[in-house]
């Protein structure tokens, strides 16, 4: 991956709200698991770029601690979305040399899928053209608690002197420590928010928001994100002129 320079020309890890699903539905007067299902292929268009493109990260919302309390029936249609997929796409991705992560609360999902998705990670574990992230069951509080958490049990245990946490060893038990943070996040569907997406890892993330509904997607939309992101300048809470000299980029940076 490319190195600490403040604003890489190519991201190397995206970060995708992929909104709008239920909307391009009901435009059509269909029912919302519909538009999940044309948002699938969109999943494949965005896993194409990036594999065209060369961006080595991609990390994807599928599915927010919130979304539990959607309707019964929409849930159970995303359910049965992410099974059919897990089933169907696997093969391929590994074929293309993409390795799938699964972030997020699993314990919430069904045994069978739970099982898919460890399936599908150790299939694909020996891969690095593209880091695909699912975020399935994922909020950014959640994952922020969840580290605390296990920061809590090593200092309680007493292998941990609390004096030792720092940011850097709080981001190490994190979703996603092994990546660089995500340089560029897309949200398609028109607001413009995180919705606990990655609280910490985004804190210095460039947003990028369109009014595209995800169904919609295309490779002119990505690529008219990957423009905006190239022209750049990303500081990081330093002076222009020091953020251009690439020694002085900070680690949450990289
Ligand atoms: C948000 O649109 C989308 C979701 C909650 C589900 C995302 C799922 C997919 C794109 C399909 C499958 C994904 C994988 C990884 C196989 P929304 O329903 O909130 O849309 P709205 O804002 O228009 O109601």
């Amino acid at each position: 991956m490319a190195g600490p320079e403040s604003t890489p020309r190519l991201p190397r890890h995206l970060a995708v709200i992929m909104d709008g699903n239920g909307r391009w539905a009901e435009r059509r007067r269909r029912p919302r698991a519909v538009g999940h299902r044309a948002g699938a292929r969109a999943v494949n268009i965005c896993i194409d770029f990036c594999l065209e493109r060369g961006i080595g990260a991609l990390t994807l919302f599928a599915f927010s601690s919130e979304n539990w309390g959607r309707p019964q029936d929409e849930v159970g249609a995303l359910m049965k979305l992410f099974m059919g997929a897990l089933e169907r796409e696997v093969e391929e991705l590994a074929r293309r040399g993409v390795r799938v992560r699964f972030i997020g609360e699993r314990g919430r999902f069904s045994p069978a899928i739970v099982e898919r998705m460890a399936a599908a990670e150790a299939h694909t574990q020996a891969n690095s053209t593209l880091e695909l992230a699912i975020a399935a069951s994922y909020g950014g509080r959640w994952d922020i608690t969840a580290a605390a958490r296990r920061l809590a049990s090593e200092a309680a245990a007493g292998r941990l002197d609390p004096a030792a946490i720092d940011e850097s060893l709080l981001a190490a038990h994190l979703s996603l420590a092994d990546l660089p943070p995500p340089d560029l996040f897309i949200r398609t569907g028109g607001d413009q928010r995180i919705s606990n997406f990655l609280l910490w890892q985004m804190a210095y993330t460039e947003l990028w928001f369109t009014d595209v509904l995800w169904p919609e997607l295309d490779t002119a939309t990505l690529q008219a994100a990957l423009d905006d992101y190239a022209g750049r300048e990303r500081r990081f809470g330093l002076t222009g002129a020091q953020s251009r000299q690439p020694a002085h980029a900070p680690e949450g940076a990289r």
